[in-house]
């Protein structure tokens, strides 16, 4: 019986092991060096600097992922990820998850044309609406890695999709939905939809 439990005790704690999601705590030590750009609440103040803070785990994982191995070029981070295994990077896209976002305000006179984009999408150019993937409230879904957009800041947001339109950033998968997506907008679209969704949540 004794043997038993011991063996049920061990087969648990390695299934919990193998499923573990990031340790917050242990990811705030190892987040020190990226608060320099991103702000140590992950909410950055430099505009072109992504927030992380209130980030989707999985999505936050995929990133560091890609911008390590190479998929995703992000040159003011070279070497920053390299000495931190997969487990530790999950305990840094833990703590920045577990933080509240800073969110702005939508310019004014962008709201309208950015909303209607984001809700509705574009229908003369075949454009998908946003809220499809990044939610009514802009905060993603953490499951599929649909990455939250709520508060972002605006230059960043206007920055990825000229990179997606243009081809220069390339990690979204093979169905490349953020590149076909970015591909069929204009700059107006852009700047108005990078505002609203800095002041959407
Ligand atoms: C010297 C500045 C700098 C430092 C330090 C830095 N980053 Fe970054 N990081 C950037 C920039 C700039 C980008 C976005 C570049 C782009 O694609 O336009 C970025 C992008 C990211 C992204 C993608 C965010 C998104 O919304 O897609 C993640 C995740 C990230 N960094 C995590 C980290 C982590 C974790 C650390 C610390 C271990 C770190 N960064 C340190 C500058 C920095
Ligand atoms: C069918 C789902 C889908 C739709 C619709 C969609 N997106 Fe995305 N979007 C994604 C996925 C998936 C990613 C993450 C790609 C990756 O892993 O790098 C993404 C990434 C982004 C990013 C980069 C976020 C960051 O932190 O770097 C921005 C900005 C973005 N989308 C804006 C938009 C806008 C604006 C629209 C509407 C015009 C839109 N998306 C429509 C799925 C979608």
């Amino acid at each position: 019986m004794k043997k038993i439990v011991a063996g049920l005790v061990v087969a648990m704690g390695l299934t919990g092991m193998a499923h573990a999601a990031g340790d917050a705590a242990a990811g705030q030590q190892n987040a020190m060096v990226c608060g320099g750009c991103h702000g140590t609440d992950g909410n950055s103040m430099v505009p072109n600097f992504p927030k992380l803070a209130g980030q989707g785990e999985k999505y936050l994982l995929k990133q560091m992922k890609d911008i390590k191995g190479g998929a995703r070029a992000v040159p003011e981070m070279t070497g920053i990820l390299t000495a931190f295994s997969d487990q530790d990077l999950e305990n840094i896209a833990a703590y920045f998850s577990s933080q509240k976002v800073a969110v702005g305000q939508a310019a004014a006179d962008m709201v309208a044309k950015g909303q209607s984009l984001y809700r509705a999408g574009n229908k003369a150019t075949g454009v998908a609406a946003c809220t499809a993937c990044h939610g009514p409230s802009g905060k993603g879904v953490e499951l599929a890695a649909f990455p939250s957009l709520s508060g972002q800041h605006p230059q960043y947001v206007e920055n990825q999709l000229k990179k997606f339109r243009s081809g220069e950033r390339t990690n979204d998968g093979d169905s490349q939905i953020m590149r076909s997506i970015a591909g069929r907008l204009t700059d107006a679209e852009i700047s108005a939809v990078a505002s609203y969704v800095s002041g959407l949540h």
